[in-house]
């Protein structure tokens, strides 16, 4: 048995979630698996501040006592290296990387990569290879969660190239914000905005808009009008082995 959930406003799927995978195996499956596209509570991962829960790890426990497998996309390993540090049952990570660079290099004639922090430099740094185009990676300080400060890009000599800005989640919308308004400074064209996961909360989508994005783009792991690539026979590949 396959429970298919994709895990964004989690709290409301939660519940219902843990009901089916225990009715599941009440009425006799023998395995239950669960394909989630998005995986939350994944970017904390750490204590940032004395006295807060680490909510990946609590999560992975108790999604590890509700299934017998996992298989989700780009779940923010920032600062880990894989889920098994987290899950205590197999859990699968499907890279979206090499379909965001198919999807580059299918619509934006000569880009530069941007990076929104250095945490993700070695992901944009394989999709930017895989490309065959420069990238750049700015620093990036989170003060809240409505309130993101990125220093200004630069693009040196490649300030004609299209910037296109990359990012595995994008949730309120304000790192990508925060590195548009620095745009006109150095950039000659409009960026164009691509993320993994389409979390947009609140007015993200529409603040993104406004501050000037050429073309959002996002991969089919939430339901969103931004989706333009397609994850589906990437997770469906993951999937076969679990049943060998
Ligand atoms: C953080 O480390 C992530 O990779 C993203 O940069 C972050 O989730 C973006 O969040 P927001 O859209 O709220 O600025």
């Amino acid at each position: 048995m396959i429970l298919v959930s994709t895990l964004d406003r989690p709290d409301d799927k939660f519940l219902p979630l843990i009901f089916a995978a225990a009715t599941a195996r009440d009425l006799g499956a023998s395995h239950v698996g669960l394909v989630c596209p998005y995986l939350a509570y994944m970017r904390q991962d750490k204590r940032f501040r004395p006295g807060e829960a680490i909510s990946s790890v609590h999560f992975a426990k108790l999604l590890s006592g509700a299934v017998d497998w996992l298989i989700t996309v780009d779940p923010h390993l920032h600062r880990r290296h894989s889920l098994a540090e987290i899950f205590s049952v197999p859990a699968v990570a499907v890279h979206a990387a090499p379909y965001l660079a198919a999807w580059i290099r299918e619509n934006v004639p000569a880009p530069i990569l941007i990076g929104p922090d250095s945490e993700s430099e070695q992901w944009v740094a394989s999709v930017a290879a895989d490309v065959g185009a420069p990238y750049v990676v700015l620093d990036k300080v989170r003060k809240g969660d409505r309130d993101v400060e990125v220093s200004v890009p630069n693009l040196g000599r490649n300030a004609d190239r299209t910037p296109v800005l990359i990012d595995d989640i994008i949730s309120t919308g304000r790192t990508m914000v925060g590195a548009i308004r620095h745009f006109g400074r150095t950039a000659h064209r409009s960026p164009v905005c691509l993320g993994v996961h389409a979390v947009f909360s609140g007015d993200a989508y529409t603040a993104l808009r406004r501050a000037g994005a050429a073309k959002i783009v996002t991969c089919n792991t939430i339901s969103h009008e931004s989706n333009a690539i397609d994850m589906t026979a990437a997770i469906a590949q993951a999937v076969r082995p679990m049943f060998r």
